[in-house]
């Protein structure tokens, strides 16, 4: 079993990314830090620890972390036209029974490294900030990481939120390159393959009517992000599984097919947070292709709770 972190800035793929996680038996989460980027720190702390309570979960210890980039006052990105103004499609959860706890998202990696050294995996979906900061504390963590699979980049198709740049880049392009640039052994799993893994909309449907509280808020959830893909990317056939394919490239690698190269993140103002890569360089797998049938498949048949599932249409 893998020893995760999960680092969020929960968004409704976020969401779909922790119920994909928390149903997976070969992952062990240790902790789920938060941090700004679709949303505020302090929404997509509250948003997770809903998602957690709504999947009987709570016992997962949240930490709250970044509040803004980096090496910047405040962040250029918020996504609540993709994910609501709630960050989860205005869905009106119930408030968290529960708090974060007082340690900042960064300290815990740090300890969590220290103490289970060459044994953690981070999956980071949103801004890479939380583990930048963690790098600078103790540089000496990255020594001691066993994998970091980020969500993140476009390195050969164009950018989500500018025509250069993909969304958790653009949010921190100074974290972004700090953690590319530090030598951690990382898995990119950007835009290059996470626009070819669709949430279908007839799944939504499937969701909605296979008699589990939790299918039914998705179905719900879902329909605000499809809505912004539809009007978006007509023609595309549903909305992007950014966050979960990172999930699932922690559970079975194959999923995606990688090239080694060197990636860095532009600072500049006209092509801020575009990902470069530099193929003399070598260090980051970069993930160019997806069996996206075998994954959504993988994923649909993991996403709702084990005792009851509705027909899935792969
Ligand atoms: C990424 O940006 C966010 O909107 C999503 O949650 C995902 O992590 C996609 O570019
Ligand atoms: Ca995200």
């Amino acid at each position: 079993m893998k020893s995760v972190i999960l680092d969020v800035d929960t968004g409704i793929d976020d969401a779909l990314a922790i119920a994909y996680a928390i149903h997976s038996p070969e992952l062990n989460i240790l902790g789920i830090t938060t941090g700004f980027g679709n949303v505020s720190a302090e929404e997509a702390t509250r948003n997770t620890l809903q998602v957690l309570q709504l999947l009987n979960r709570a016992d997962i210890p949240v930490y709250r972390g970044a509040e803004r980039p980096f090496r910047r006052e405040s962040t250029r990105h918020r996504a609540y036209d993709v994910h609501g103004q709630d960050g989860l499609g205005n869905i009106q959860l119930p408030p968290p029974e529960l708090l974060s706890s007082g340690l900042h998202a960064s300290d815990f990696i740090i300890s969590m490294v220290k103490k289970y050294p060459h044994e953690i995996t981070l999956i980071t979906v949103g801004t890479q900030t939380n583990l930048a900061l963690a790098l600078e504390k103790e540089p000496f963590i990255i020594d001691l990481v066993k994998e970091v699979i980020i969500m993140g980049g476009a390195v050969t198709v164009p950018g989500n939120v500018t025509p250069a740049a993909e969304a958790n880049f653009y949010a921190d392009a100074e974290g972004a390159d700090f953690v590319l640039q530090s030598g951690l052994p990382i898995t990119l799993v950007g835009l290059d393959v996470t626009m070819k893994t669709l949430l279908q909309r007839r799944t939504l449907a499937d969701w909605g009517s296979c008699g589990l509280k939790t299918g039914e808020i998705f179905a719900e959830m879902c329909s605000f992000y499809m809505d912004f893909y539809e009007s978006k990317n007509p023609g595309l056939g549903g909305c992007a599984l950014h966050d979960p394919l990172a999930v699932g490239v922690a559970v079975d690698p194959s999923f995606i097919k990688t090239t080694s190269m060197g990636v860095r993140i532009s600072k500049e103002p006209e092509n801020l947070g575009q990902s470069i890569g530099v193929a003399a360089d070598k260090g980051i797998s970069v993930g160019l292709e997806v069996d996206a049938e075998r994954f959504r498949a993988h994923f649909l048949n993991r996403i709702l709770p084990a005792e009851k599932k509705g027909s899935h249409h792969a």
